[in-house]
């Protein structure tokens, strides 16, 4: 997919809007994670570099359209200075009065950050009036948000088509990597599939089943495709109504001649608490008051041998409850077997949210070839949905 991005000529001397996904967790009024600034810090240095001004807008958690002061982004500008050593002036409105003022007594290399876009209600009706309003000020649009990018809002659609608009680096590296994997992967291609839902995932099997060589399931929704086969699971996990969709998955690959490994050792405790006793067990002899929480010892093994014949992985959802330590080791076998592959010369892509997290937590983010920033969004993408914040910039 090629994308129309910016080059210096395009932004030299101009005001720029970039929208950026600064949906960071705050604990205490600080950032805790600041992985989604720094996603974003090639995109603003090189427009800063091209002598472009720079005012940023961005949603952070879910106001409904009403000013809510536990969303406000003051503190993730505090965050942006204290990386970057940039003068960030906190604009307390995305759109109006404030934002013009901000903009006449604008200084060379200051940045603007405006308000939490989404204290306005327009902003998710995708209501171009505002959009016009929140672009007013502004030469350029630049679009950097990828984890934002499947929300059709003012600031994510309407805003590209008003002014000259381009999509920022982000958005063109993760639409590169996450293309590598879904639409031409090197083979042999392995797709690691886990979390607790097999409906979160009936889309991106149904997309992906055809690519794959090989599918490894764990975490929660592995205990479906147990039940589908005809074992007993215990307590664990299991949509009863994705019975059949996991049969039938089953069966199609099959036909496919597309490897699924299913788990055949889990980690087991009587209920879901950090300090319930755990035990291993065979796939096939869960007993019926203990639940599955984590792929077993044997399972992580078989696991890793696949990743590691692999020239490309895709993984997507974790293997187990790798919130609490005792039922984290087979994610964490998982993140590590990620990260041989690559160095060994695969494409090891991991989608966001909780995959993103658990190999964060394992300190490898860095030792895979690409970590997602979109949780919702990179789901989206392997669906084979198109991305209404990404459309406008797709030139071929
Ligand atoms: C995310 O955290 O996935 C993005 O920032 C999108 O947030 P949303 O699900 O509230 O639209």
């Amino acid at each position: 997919m090629r994308l129309k991005t910016f080059s210096p000529s395009d932004v030299a001397g101009k005001k720029v809007l970039v929208r950026v996904d600064f949906n960071v967790p705050l604990a205490g009024g600080k950032v805790s994670d600041d992985t989604r600034i720094k996603a974003h810090l090639p995109t603003l240095t090189a427009l800063r570099e091209a002598g472009a001004k720079i005012a940023l807008v961005s949603h952070l958690g879910r106001p409904k359209g009403t000013v809510n002061l536990k969303y406000t982004l003051e503190p993730v500008g505090e965050e942006l200075a204290k990386l970057t050593g940039w003068t960030v002036r906190f604009v307390p409105d995305c759109i109006g009065e404030k934002v013009d003022e901000a903009v006449a007594e604008w200084k060379d290399g200051e940045v603007l950050l405006l308000e939490n876009v989404r204290f306005h209600p327009e902003e998710e009706k995708n209501d171009t009036d505002f959009a016009k309003k929140l672009v007013k000020d502004f030469d350029v649009f630049v679009m950097d948000a990828f984890s934002a990018a499947h929300r059709a809002h003012a600031s994510t659609r309407a805003a590209a088509e008003l002014i000259p608009s381009f999509c920022g680096k982000l958005i063109e590296r993760e639409i590169t990597m996450l293309s590598a994997a879904r639409d031409n992967p090197k083979k042999p291609f392995v797709l690691i599939l886990g979390g607790a839902k097999v409906s979160d995932k009936i889309a991106v099997v149904e997309n992906m089943l055809k690519k794959a060589d090989t599918i490894l399931i764990g975490g929660g929704m592995a205990f479906t495709f147990l039940k589908a086969q005809g074992l007993e699971i215990g307590k664990s996990l299991c949509e009863t109504e994705k019975l059949d969709f996991a049969g039938k998955m089953l069966e199609e690959a099959k036909t496919l001649g597309v490897k699924i490994v299913l788990p055949a050792d889990a980690v087991v405790a009587p209920e879901f608490k950090a300090d319930a006793p755990s035990n291993v067990v065979p796939a096939d002899a869960i007993p019926q008051d203990q639940m599955g929480l984590d792929i077993g010892p044997q399972t992580a093994e078989i696991f890793t041998k696949e990743i590691l014949s692999a020239k490309t992985v895709l993984w997507n959802g974790p293997m187990g409850v790798f919130e609490m330590p005792a039922f984290a080791k087979g994610t964490e076998a998982v993140a590590k077997a990620l990260a041989d592959a690559t160095a060994k010369g695969a494409l090891t892509v991991v989608g966001g949210g909780d995959s993103a997290a658990a190999i964060a937590l394992f300190k490898m983010e860095d030792k895979v070839s690409h970590v997602s920033t979109g949780g919702g969004a990179s789901l989206e993408f392997f669906e084979g949905k198109s991305l209404p914040g990404i459309e406008p910039y797709v030139i071929g």
